[in-house]
């Protein structure tokens, strides 16, 4: 795998240049491909994993029957299979391989990362592969496998806690969340000096700041919640628990509840 340095290092010679170079019209597909990639990061992969995190996941904070009915919102929205598809799996897969052909290549076009070297050049990469490994087995496991969350939003706090119990898959947990965040916080930075929206050096380095302040509240909300998980009592959702009611059956019932409490109260005099 090329490193940074050595496909740089003559442009780096050359040229001088510091910074994070903009992306430059004129390089037929490989320009569109990278900007395509660039913005990707932002919208829609950055922005489902703000919401997956800071909204969706943070209701877990307040407990099981907030957590149900979030899961249960996103699964009653319209159009979900295309939504997921188009949404999310299509723009991450379009991302990862992407980014895997960009970190193989090694032509970042950071032609030398600022302030601290090509380590942040480094990590980004790393932290997108192993956030990749962990996307991959977290849809499969809560997706596609056991359980169906949006059949059963009841049984999700339950479901997430069976594997949050188990303590190697809880650091799996941690170090994914930890990636991810990383990798979008500093990528909000790089997308910002690529295309121009914060130049000059003092900017740059005050918005740094700003992106690293964003990863530890990204981070730490995902904490948060994984701590409500690993400390509240195990929900079950075995067979023929509440959790296993179907959202149909949570519908009625409540539908059912309703209309109990709104009957007019009967007139004692009218018998
Ligand atoms: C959690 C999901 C992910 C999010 C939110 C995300 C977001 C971002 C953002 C915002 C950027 C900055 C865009 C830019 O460079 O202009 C970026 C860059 C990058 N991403 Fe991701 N990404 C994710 C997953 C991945 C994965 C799985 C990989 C696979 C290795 C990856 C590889 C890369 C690479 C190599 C760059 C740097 C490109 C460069 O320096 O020119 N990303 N990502």
């Amino acid at each position: 795998m090329a490193s940074a340095a050595s496909s740089t290092a003559p442009s780096v010679a050359r040229d001088k240049v510091h910074g994070v170079a903009p992306l430059r019209a004129g390089r037929g597909t490989s320009f569109a491909l990278r900007r395509l990639h660039s913005l990707s990061g932002i919208v829609p992969v950055g922005a489902f994993l703000f919401e997956h995190i800071l909204v969706s996941n943070a209701t877990a904070i307040s407990g099981p029957d907030a957590y149900a009915r979030q899961v249960s919102f996103l699964a009653n929205l319209p159009l979900v299979p295309l939504l997921e598809f188009f949404g999310i799996w299509l723009p991450i897969a379009f991302h990862a391989l992407y980014g895997f052909y960009i970190w193989y290549r090694g032509d970042g076009n950071a032609v030398e990362y600022p302030w601290t070297g090509n380590w942040m050049y480094t990590a980004q990469r790393w932290t997108g592969g192993i956030a990749f490994a962990y996307i991959l087995w977290h849809t499969w496991t809560m997706r596609f496998t056991g359980v169906d969350l949006h059949a059963y939003p009841n049984a999700s706090f339950g479901k997430v806690q069976a594997e949050v119990f188990q303590t190697p898959l809880f650091l799996f947990y941690v170090v994914g969340l930890i990636a991810a965040s990383w990798h979008f916080a500093y990528g909000i930075w790089l997308f910002s000096a690529k295309w121009g929206i914060v130049s000059g050096d003092k900017a740059q380095r005050r918005f740094l700041a700003l992106c690293g302040a964003f990863f530890f509240v990204l981070s730490g909300a995902g904490l948060a919640s994984l701590a409500s998980f690993r400390s509240r009592p195990h929900q079950l959702y075995e067979p023929g628990t509440t959790a296993m009611q179907s959202a149909q059956a949570t519908k009625n019932q409540a539908a059912n509840d309703h209309a109990a409490k709104n009957q007019p109260v009967k007139n004692m005099e009218g018998r």
